[in-house]
């Protein structure tokens, strides 16, 4: 097992530090010449041209991947997007609207509401898309067309490097389809593809500087409750970061779209509880530093992990992370590697099992 986790301590840390190659990786299998190419996916710029409603079902970090890619589908291609969590999905009513797409998320393809949802979808006669890591696995075999993310197989119960693929999944498909409905011309496509292509060296630039991360991560492993907030992409991150805190830290913690703090998760800070603002978004940027300095006020300790350049944020945040900027429509990508990484550091200074964190599962197979 040693020699599989090539150097680390964990699989977690082996996979995070995997994240740059999978996205290449997962990149190049549909990009060819600087333009993206779906014919190995099976969808058609025909039915793409048809779409009016898209649906994204999936479970845990997946559904994670679902709240982002709403954000930048609807910004780009400008088709309406409802992101669903397999288990209530699967046991609605389903009123589909016509020319409806479902997009499953999975890593494992095996998970069991998200291929129950699969199947009810198609039951529907609605066309289904998986975004799926392991090839051959049922979801990708019942699903009408399949994009793989090749990050390659995942062993730490925590998601890292297969939720990252599945984000870029996600813009791809979210720029492939604004380009054929026009939304975006050639020029724009080739910008973002671009940008992205430049995403893989940005994670290895946040990479190199771990230390500091696992130096502030220390210090917070015995905090009780921990929040994280922001708005729009940065709430999907918030998700995430959340997610990977309490699944390994056991540390409880609770992601908050900044606006709804005042309907809730106020009443719980009290001093020297740590907020974490994500403010990647610069046109959400003041509203979320308002909603931190309210934090403050009540006398939480505040992280932000904000873009280079943001530097008043040190007006009010005790502790700051900066991202390399990129589109805004693909900050997560940056922003979830800070937090991938401090999940692990907190859950390695209390000296519990990173890679199988008690009573989860790798892919949960029942409903
Ligand atoms: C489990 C895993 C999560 C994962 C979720 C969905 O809870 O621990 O990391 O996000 O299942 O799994 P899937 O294989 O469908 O992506």
């Amino acid at each position: 097992e040693a020699a599989e986790k090539a150097g680390f301590e964990h699989f977690m840390m082996k996979e995070i530090h995997e994240q740059p190659k999978a996205i290449r990786d997962t990149i190049n299998s549909v990009v060819r010449d600087g333009k993206i190419d779906l014919s190995g996916v099976g969808i058609t710029e025909e039915e793409i041209q048809k779409l009016q409603q898209i649906y994204i079902v999936a479970c845990g970090s997946a559904y994670h991947v679902g709240v982002a890619a709403q954000y930048v589908i609807e910004e780009l291609a400008q088709i309406p997007v409802r992101v669903e969590l397999a288990s209530e999905f699967r046991y609605r009513r389903m009123l589909f609207a016509p020319n409806s797409l479902v997009i499953i998320v999975s890593q494992s393809g095996e998970t069991a509401d998200s291929l129950a949802a699969l199947r009810e979808a198609k039951a529907h006669g609605v066309k289904t898309l998986a975004i799926v890591n392991v090839v051959g696995s049922t979801i990708a075999r019942e699903a009408d067309h399949v994009f793989y993310t090749l990050a390659g197989p995942e062993i730490a119960v925590a998601t890292t490097k297969a939720y990252s693929t599945q984000l870029i999944a996600s813009y791809i498909l979210s720029i492939e389809f604004a380009r054929v409905r026009g939304m975006i011309d050639e020029d724009r496509a080739a910008e973002l593809i671009a940008e992205l292509q430049t995403i893989p060296d940005k994670i290895e630039k946040l990479l190199e500087d771990k230390e500091r991360i696992q130096w502030f991560a220390a210090k917070q492993m015995n905090a009780q409750n921990m929040f994280f907030i922001g708005r729009g992409i940065d709430y999907a991150v918030s998700l995430e970061g959340s997610l990977k805190m309490k699944e390994i830290s056991y540390i409880h913690s609770e992601a908050y779209a900044a606006g709804e703090l005042k309907h809730g998760t106020i009443s719980l800070i009290e001093p020297g509880t740590l907020v974490i603002g994500v403010l990647t978004q610069q046109d959400l940027y003041e509203k979320t530093v308002s909603n931190m300095v309210e934090c403050k006020s009540r006398g939480a300790y505040l992280m932000a992990l904000t873009t280079y350049g943001n530097y008043s944020i040190e007006d009010c945040a005790e502790f700051v992370i900066y991202i390399p900027k990129t589109d805004p429509l693909f900050a997560a990508s940056l922003a979830v590697i800070p937090l991938q990484l401090m999940g692990y550091y907190v859950s390695v200074a209390k000296g519990l099992d990173v890679d199988k964190p008690r009573n989860l599962a790798k892919s949960v197979t029942v409903e």
